[in-house]
């Protein structure tokens, strides 16, 4: 039975609704004092990424204190290679440490009973943020993208130059595809348990999707973007998949046109009147306030905002930023954000 009255999905179907909905990438996390004070129950981040008790009340903190229309299921996109029997670790202070693949070493074993057992404390806390939240907001599971997976698991974590992975991608295509197939199929079932579980979109993060030549994006960022959006649909049609091929600039175009994604999230380099005319005719945008202006708020940062309404407010629109909220916003400009955006009764407000 096709919901009704959810602001985000009704953002993403039809458009034109002012004001529009709004939720923020990485609404959860350090800015917020209680998430710290959460943070000190769970000796490291995967453990409380495991732990539904925490990951609910996690997920619910921002949607509570703001009002936000979605609640993003409180996890990482690391949990795959973690389910993949992969060592991933989150160092404090340094990020993420991913036990390093390469070309010699084999691909991991997929065993997607193992894998969905592993990830059962995420689905839970997918079927537990579910019945806590309002029935107008709308619970949204996620995952990496293969390609930017890819990119944790072959330079051991974070990377400047991607060098290792654009080395194994550019020598031995072939032997890359087989890394890029396994993820496509652990994301698609990742994603499939938490709709099962209750997720009413889910969004793709691609984070490092602008990182590579466009041949090489089509190959590894566009094509398994379609498998797994094709994969959904046909179990899923009501589920709206959001893309979010982070930097791609101009291959935005190609990526919403050859993806089928319901849903593109806007960069904050992405000018919104060229998003207008050349994706949002043809999917729904998202986005895309630079988060930096978060730390700035004000005049400076509600102006930002308007302009975006006005310029894809009338179609169908989420507001959101152009990456994820940094650990250093003021609450304050938070607050000022989301009644900026609720104030904006109309796209020429
Ligand atoms: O609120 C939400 O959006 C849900 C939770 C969420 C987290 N990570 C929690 C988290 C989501 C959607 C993510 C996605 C994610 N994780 C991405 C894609 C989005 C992006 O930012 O590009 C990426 C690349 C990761 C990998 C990752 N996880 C890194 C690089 C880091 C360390 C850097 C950092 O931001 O701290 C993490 C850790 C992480 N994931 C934290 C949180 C709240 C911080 C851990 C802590 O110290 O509490």
């Amino acid at each position: 039975m096709r919901e009704i009255g959810k602001p985000l999905l009704d953002g993403i179907r039809t458009g034109g609704r002012l004001p529009p909905p709004i939720w923020l990438m990485r609404q959860a996390g350090r800015y917020l004092p209680e998430y710290r004070e959460l943070r000190k129950r769970a000796r490291d981040f995967l453990t409380f990424c495991y732990t539904p008790e925490l990951a609910v009340e996690a997920t619910l903190q921002p949607v509570r204190r703001f009002g936000l229309d979605a609640a993003i299921v409180f996890s990482d996109i690391l949990v795959v290679p973690d389910a993949l029997g992969w060592a991933v670790e989150f160092v404090s202070g340094e990020g993420p440490v991913v036990e390093r693949l390469e070309m010699t070493s084999g691909l991991p074993m997929f065993d997607s009973t193992d894998f969905r057992m592993h990830l059962e404390p995420v689905f839970e806390t997918v079927r537990q943020v579910r019945r806590a939240v309002a029935p107008r907001v709308t619970v949204i599971g996620f995952a990496g993208a293969p390609w930017t997976v890819a990119t944790y698991m072959i330079e051991g974590g974070s990377s400047r130059t991607f060098a290792s992975v654009k080395a194994w991608a550019f020598g031995e295509p072939e032997s890359f595809d087989k890394v890029i197939a396994l993820l496509t199929e652990a994301t698609v079932v990742h994603l499939m348990g938490q709709i099962e579980a209750g997720a009413e979109a889910v969004q793709l993060f691609d984070s490092w999707a602008g990182v590579i030549p466009e041949a090489e994006f089509r190959r590894w960022v566009i094509a398994p973007t379609r498998v797994v959006v094709e994969r959904i649909r046909q179990a899923y049609p009501e589920v709206p998949v959001i893309g979010f091929p982070r930097a791609a600039g101009v291959l935005y175009k190609a990526y919403v046109e050859e993806t089928g994604v319901d849903a593109v999230g806007l960069d904050s380099s992405i000018p919104s009147d060229w998003a207008a005319r050349d994706l949002q005719t043809r999917v729904a945008v998202q986005g895309n306030l630079d988060p930096c202006l978060l730390l700035v708020g004000g005049e400076v940062m509600r102006r930002a905002a308007m302009a975006i309404i006005r310029t894809l407010g009338s179609g169908r629109f989420v507001f959101n930023l152009g990456h994820g909220i940094l650990p250093e916003t003021p609450l304050a400009n938070v607050v000022e954000l989301v009644d900026t955006v609720h104030a904006a009764m109309s796209a020429e407000g």
